[in-house]
């Protein structure tokens, strides 16, 4: 009970503190100022303010004391939007922790389960914990049935990221009694109902991704092994199995993935766990958010990179050819996919964790052509004063991309081997932002620029203006059908 109230005051406290003016009174009256904190010299009527430092960052409602001033930060460039003890990265330093533990440890001498389970839990688990997550996993390891008639439905040629958003926001209608939009907002109160959740999802993601796959393929639906396999291991086989029940995939090709799998759960506040928790924010239901989070990795500026990767080698084409791509790089033609980050400004940790994995999967199923222009481009990248000077190395999206095509995975499939590890990263951050004493409801402020109030306009008093930028893209199709003469 003690501990109890102890964690309420110091979550009332930290709720209250950027609204009460005392905080910033008795540290300004005081004779000696804080060293915590930042004065502020409001210019426009020569006022002073005294706003706290927390954690190096100040609370930006504090700004709101100063003539309602607002802080301005399109991309969210240096804006901490939430309060997390789940992934660290240091971009200087190039180093990545989750729960503390760096990445290089957990890939070298963890597994994906394991990694999923610190990531969600905060600690490592003992035997009977982990052996308890493993076994809640395994039993949701299948597909609803009418998610797979939903998946028939598509074209054999339809891209695998628009089935698997569509069948997880198609999983929201499945489970109404876990639904706040249905059964009220408070049900993930309940945190077993939580993890009921969690749980499900991450044993229905590789069996999705695997039937989407084979949807694709023409083959039959393949179920979860009876054997006791690993994530990955598991996911190899409902991709891979023919008509060998007993089928196995290869070590290597398995820990490989697993590695994959490990260095792509969680990254921060990214683009697509931000959606994450703007939609947790709002109370919707885990399977929507879980699809709008699928949807911003989608995008070729987030989860697409390692395919740009490829598609540039390919243009490349020859190690003859990168002095003069590298030109156009540095004219700012083209930018050198795989390279530079928003947050590391050294190697990017992961990159060389990868490069390892790839080389070891090289050795099983034989290199892939692309691979020597690779590392002859890293080499020309590495001793260019462009690339030195910027900071510019290579990231983790530079040898996963040549991985996978080793491992025969069409590109198009490359951002579902993103989302299946990042999943456990989004679940993560939808547990925390639930427990946080500050989860509003995510809701930014503008800076408005449009007209200003102004009185309605009759359509005979409207002015005529150009309608160019209300035409749309008419196929020639659509042409030739709407060219018919109109029946009397
Ligand atoms: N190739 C060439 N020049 C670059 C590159 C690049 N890949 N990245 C940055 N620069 C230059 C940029 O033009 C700028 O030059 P200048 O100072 O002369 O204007 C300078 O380096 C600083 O770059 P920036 O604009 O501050 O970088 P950013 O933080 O806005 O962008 C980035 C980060 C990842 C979008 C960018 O580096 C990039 O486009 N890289 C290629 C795409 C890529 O590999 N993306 C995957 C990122 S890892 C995914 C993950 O973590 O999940």
């Amino acid at each position: 009970a003690f501990e109890r109230i102890t964690m309420l005051c110091k979550y009332t406290l930290r709720v209250l503190r950027p609204f009460v003016p005392c905080f910033m009174t008795r540290a300004a009256s005081s004779t000696k100022l804080t060293s915590d904190s930042l004065t502020v010299v409001d210019n426009r009527d020569g006022k002073s303010y005294e706003i706290p430092i927390v954690q190096n960052t100040i609370h930006a409602r504090q700004l709101s004391q100063i003539q309602g001033l607002r802080s301005y930060d399109p991309g969210y460039m240096n804006t901490a939007s939430a309060t997390s003890a789940i992934t660290n990265t240091d971009g200087e330093k190039g180093l990545l922790t989750y729960r503390g533990y760096p990445i290089k440890e957990l890939a070298e001498k963890s597994n994906f389960l394991e990694v999923s389970y610190l990531l969600l839990y905060g600690e490592l688990p003992d035997e009977t914990q982990l052996e308890y997550f493993t076994e809640r996993i395994r039993k949701h390891t299948g597909v609803h049935e009418d998610i797979t008639k939903l998946i028939d439905c598509f074209r054999h040629d339809a891209h695998p990221m628009g089935m698997l958003v569509s069948a997880l926001g198609a999983m929201s209608n499945l489970y109404p009694e876990a639904n706040p939009s249905l059964v009220g907002q408070d049900v993930y109160a309940d945190k077993q109902v939580r993890n009921q959740q969690i749980h499900r999802l991450i044993g229905t993601l590789p069996a999705l991704s695997a039937q989407i796959s084979r949807r694709r393929q023409g083959r039959p639906y393949v179920g979860p092994s009876h054997q006791k396999l690993s994530y990955a291991e598991n996911f190899l086989y409902m991709l891979d199995r023919n008509s060998n029940p007993d089928y196995r995939p290869h070590p290597v090709l398995a820990r490989a993935l697993d590695i994959s799998f490990i260095l792509h759960a969680d990254h921060e506040m990214n683009c697509s766990t931000s959606a994450m928790r703007h939609l947790a924010s709002s109370g919707v239901d885990v399977y929507s958010a879980t699809s709008a989070s699928t949807a911003a990795l989608y995008g070729p500026r987030h989860g697409g990179a390692n395919e740009a990767v490829i598609h540039m080698l390919e243009e490349i084409g020859s190690i003859e050819n990168i002095p003069s791509f590298m030109e156009r790089v540095k004219r700012k033609e083209v930018r050198l996919m795989g390279f530079g980050h928003r947050v590391y400004r050294h190697y990017d940790p992961r990159a060389k964790i990868i490069h390892d994995c790839a080389k070891e999967v090289f050795d099983v199923v034989g290199k892939e052509p692309l691979v020597e222009l690779a590392v002859a481009l890293e080499k020309h990248a590495l001793s260019d004063p462009y690339f030195v000077e910027r900071k510019l190395y290579p990231n983790v999206d530079f040898y996963s991309g040549l991985m996978y095509r080793a491992m025969g995975f069409p590109m198009s499939f490359y951002p579902v081997l993103f989302v299946i590890p990042r999943v456990v990263g989004w679940l993560s951050h939808w547990n925390e932002y639930l427990d946080d004493p500050e989860n509003n409801i995510v809701r930014p402020r503008q800076r408005y620029v449009g007209s200003p109030p102004r009185p309605f306009v009759s359509m005979d008093q409207r002015k005529t203006s150009s309608s160019a930028e209300i035409r749309s893209v008419e196929s020639s199709e659509s042409k030739r059908r709407y060219v018919a003469p109109v029946p009397p």
